[in-house]
């Protein structure tokens, strides 16, 4: 493990290699505890690079066994070792050399999961961002790029599959117990896309036909006896393949495109150039023990790693700070594809409920930090949902300034001019510029300007003259190291909704910028006016989340209902209702806390049932419209002080309330939503069940006792509706004996699928209450428990840190310390996903004073604790600043 050196990189210090890497070829003699890598490295001297100035490469727990410059071997006088780095001098001025490097490593006690490691008998690598480093010494930073040669010899028998990058070389018997693979990659690329995968496992296997007629051969390698659960993630991989040609004009590039899954795995999958290794959550699925939520995340993930091809790996990043470049970007295009794939008003929904619950946290917290970081500490912790989800925001603006056509050229310039290379976010934003002569300067202080901006606006009618006024106010709160911000672009898509609900076309519009239904907002302080509107309009503002700002705009409950009603844009009807409700959700937490009766406005309850019972929209968006804000977009919303049990307590009385007033409609759509025949992925049917089972949540909110659930659990035939039943059963009942024997039969059932018993921790570890925390510590003595396996540990005490608000944040600050004991267990041996669970305490200064005392007081054990990993150290510090 690298402890921490408090060494911190910054983006004003990058400086292009004084060496050049032309070639790469690597052998691997794979053995459990003692691989041997030989590494042939091409190299010439960088032209006005003076001749004394030494290679020198990163290395992380190596052990050098030989070093040969030019075949001779290279005296111990002309190199250093240290920990870290290998330095070797006095080498040629104007030739290239080859130099060869041995080194031996151990994959079974690699158990962070970074460079080579075992996962279930399979080797497997994981390189991005610094885990090359970890297999060989080398120059591991993004902008080198190289062709690589890549031999890799094994046990016969144990390894029948060795993979690599690229193409198939070709491969045969090595000697009486060992085979050998050879693949080679022509593409240059930086280290951190390497990959290796060997041992024994089952394939499945298609072809694509690419738009100027290669076929392309893809393989899914699984586990023995999974085969047929990657059927959807196939059939993802080819929709994604034909709309990335379709869209973009990318065209896929080998002959041969390939999938691995794993089980232990530290994020969701890695784009490896033509070997995809996958967090096997999000690859394998089938109806009996797949969610329709996970059938979706297969389809964007697999679409996501897919399209880094060319957004990442063709076109890479200069250097980490980059990241966006290759994240945002390529979310963005994952989010495009789903869209085109399924509903894009609902998935519209999704991604601003997903960016508002986890990346408007971050932006608020002690963690914020630019979708273009301009320093870090530890390069694993910037891996954020501002950098990419954000980053993804910021290309949409781009593509709403811009216009769909003009942002396609930009797109096309991009690709055309930066194939091959690796650059930065100014070089992509100048893509733009030059494809359409508009100056984003001003616009990309998205990249480099951290924090959520607040707009604030208000509006008025003047019935003489027919106008419209709105009047805008921008800020940008200040974060860690940014004290004073600028004036950033904001574009603002608007409607004005007359009073009979048609959207009215305004004469004239003065005030700056509007192209289309999009307000430019471009200064501290703007008035819009808009003339020649007849009577007084609804003003619907920031539809389809056009910019990702918090925006206050005091509108009153009966203009809500009205976009709700009438609005073109259903994401901005969707967004209405969401602003009643939380309006309503933020007073009743305040009326908890001071023992007052909650109350419910009707305005809500009947805007609501009326979108759940129209029967003109699609089932998926009126689900959408009936989930309430969670407790903690409610927190978000109350800002400080917070008391997650008022939350609580609060959010259920208005769910009872409207549950009781809405029982018909929800008994009605029970039936209305029911599906007969097979279980389908697709959405359509997805969105009917979504509505099924919001109805059935409600219905239990109206009843005392569990016999709905328990039923509901019997006779569900697939798992979203099974697991749904489950958890408002354990959630609801979690004392009854109807819940017991529910999760006794689920484990009994699923006993032999990990990723369906990920779902039964997750659901106990998210039981609310202050029981959960002695639950979580009897489920962590569970036979099935795993403490090595990411996907194990996050969906127990991930789950709780993250996702059980009351549990988590019981008073007495318990639960607080066993996350900063859990943290300081996994940290030696994982310090990734030690220092991603920690961030799970992020809004601990937005608690009230007594809780915020006890996690002050959790962080700073973990912060006094000897040993800690940079990846934990960073995070903690930066959590007290
Ligand atoms: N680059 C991967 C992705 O987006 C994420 C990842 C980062 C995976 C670091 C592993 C390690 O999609
Ligand atoms: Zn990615």
């Amino acid at each position: 493990m690298r402890t921490d050196t408090g060494q911190i990189v910054h983006l004003a210090d990058y400086r292009p290699t004084d060496f050049v890497l032309e070639r790469v070829d690597l052998t691997f003699e794979l053995d459990p505890t003692n691989t041997k890598v030989e590494s042939r490295l091409i190299f010439h001297r960088r032209e006005g690079v003076d001749a004394s100035v030494p290679l020198v490469l990163d290395g992380d727990e190596l052990t050098l066994s030989g070093l040969l410059l030019d075949q001779r071997e290279v005296p111990a006088s002309q190199y250093d070792e240290t920990g870290e780095s290998l330095t070797v001098r006095d080498l040629p001025a104007e030739t290239p050399f080859e130099l060869t490097i041995t080194t031996f490593i151990n994959p079974e006690a690699n158990t962070q999961l970074m460079g080579l490691y075992r996962t279930n008998g399979i080797y497997c690598t994981q390189c991005e961002a610094e885990g090359f480093r970890r297999i060989s010494y080398f120059p591991d930073r993004p902008d080198v790029l190289a062709p690589y040669t890549i031999t890799i010899i094994g046990d016969k028998a144990a390894n029948p599959v060795m993979l690599s990058n690229g193409n198939f070389l070709g491969g045969a018997g090595y000697d009486e117990g060992r085979a050998f693979a050879a693949w080679f990659d022509p593409h240059p690329k930086p280290s951190y896309l390497f990959a290796l995968v060997a041992g024994d496992l089952g394939v499945v296997e298609d072809t694509f036909e690419t738009m100027s007629g290669n076929e392309v051969t893809l393989k899914i390698y699984v586990e023995h006896g999974k085969e047929a659960r990657a059927a959807y993630a196939m059939d993802a991989l080819k929709r994604s393949m034909k709309w990335d040609e379709e869209r973009f004009g990318r065209e896929y590039d080998l002959n041969i495109f390939q999938i691995v899954a794993v089980s232990d795995f530290n994020m969701g999958a890695m784009e490896n150039k033509g070997l995809n290794v996958f967090n096997d959550k999000y690859v394998l699925a089938d109806p009996e023990t797949a969610t329709d939520q996970d059938y979706a995340n297969i389809e964007a993930i697999i679409a996501h790693e897919y399209f880094h091809n060319w957004t990442g790996n063709r076109i890479t990043c200069r250097d980490w700070f980059q990241l966006c470049l290759k994240e945002g970007l390529t979310v963005y295009r994952d989010h495009e594809f789903s869209a085109d794939m399924r509903s894009r008003a609902v998935k519209r929904i999704a991604e601003v409920r997903h960016l508002k619950s986890e990346q408007f946290p971050d932006d608020a917290g002690p963690l914020a930090h630019p979708v273009r970081p301009t320093k870090y500490r530890e390069i694993n912790n910037f891996y954020t949902t501002t950098v990419y989800e954000k980053g993804s925001e910021v290309t949409r603006m781009i593509a709403t300034l811009l216009g769909a056509d003009h942002f396609k050229s930009g797109m096309d310039l991009y690709f055309e001019r930066h194939d091959g290379q690796a650059v930065t976010v100014e070089d992509f934003v100048k893509c733009f510029e030059d494809a359409t002569g508009r100056d984003l300067t001003q616009f990309s202080l998205w990249y480099h300007q951290a924090g959520t901006p607040l707009v604030t606006a208000s509006g008025s009618y003047d019935q003489t003259n027919a106008t419209f006024t709105l009047s805008l106010e921008q800020m940008i709160p200040a974060t860690p190291a940014q004290p004073n911000k600028e004036p950033m672009h904001i574009p603002l898509s608007f409607a004005l909704i007359s009073d009979t609900g048609s959207i009215a076309a305004p004469a004239e519009v003065k005030g700056g910028e509007v192209t289309g239904d999009v307000l430019h907002l471009t200064t501290r302080n703007q008035i819009f006016t808009f003339s020649g509107i007849s009577s007084r309009p609804v003003l619907s503002l920031n539809r389809s989340f056009s910019a990702p700002i918090n925006l206050h705009f005091d509108q009153a409950p009966a203009d809500l209902a009205h976009i709700a009603r009438h609005d073109t844009d259903l994401f901005a009807r969707w967004q209405a209702l969401t602003d009643l409700a939380i309006g309503n959700l933020t007073q009743a937490a305040r009326d908890v806390r001071e023992g007052k009766a909650v109350t419910c406005d009707p305005v809500l309850t009947s805007a609501l049932l009326e979108a759940a019972g129209d029967e003109t929209l699609e089932p998926a968006f009126r689900a959408q419209a009936l989930t309430l804000p969670s407790e903690a977009d409610i927190a978000r919303e109350l800002g400080s002080n917070n008391d997650p049990d008022a939350i609580h307590a609060a959010r259920q009385a208005v769910l009872t309330a409207i549950a009781k007033a809405g029982e018909e409609t929800f008994l009605h759509l029970i039936g209305e939503m029911a599906i007969s025949g097979p279980y389908l992925p697709d959405a359509a049917s997805a969105g009917k069940r979504s509505l099924r089972n919001i109805a059935l949540s409600y219905l239990t909110y109206a009843e005392e006792t569990p016999a709905r659930l328990a039923a509901a659990f019997a006779d569900a035939d697939n798992m979203t509706d099974m697991a749904q039943a489950l958890t408002l059963l354990a959630h609801r009942f979690p004392d009854k004996a109807e819940t017991s024997d529910a999760l006794a039969t689920f484990q009994a059932r699923f006993d032999n699928n990990a990723l369906v018993i990920d779902k039964w921790f997750s659901i106990q570890a998210m039981i609310p209450g202050a029981g959960a925390l002695a639950r979580i510590k009897a489920l962590m003595d569970h036979p099935r428990f795993v403490a090595n396996n990411p996907n194990r540990v996050r969906s127990l005490i991930g789950a709780f840190a993250f996702s059980n608000p009351t549990g988590f944040n019981r008073p007495d600050g318990e639960a607080y310390r066993f996350l900063a004991e859990q943290i300081l267990a996994i940290d030696p041996k994982n310090p990734q996903l030690a220092a991603r669970i920690l961030t799970s305490m992020r809004s601990w200064r937005s608690l009230e004073p007594q809780r915020a005392d006890h996690a002050h007081a959790a962080l700073m054990t973990i912060e006094r604790a000897p040993g800690l990993s940079a990846d934990v150290r960073d995070i903690v510090e930066r959590m007290l600043k």
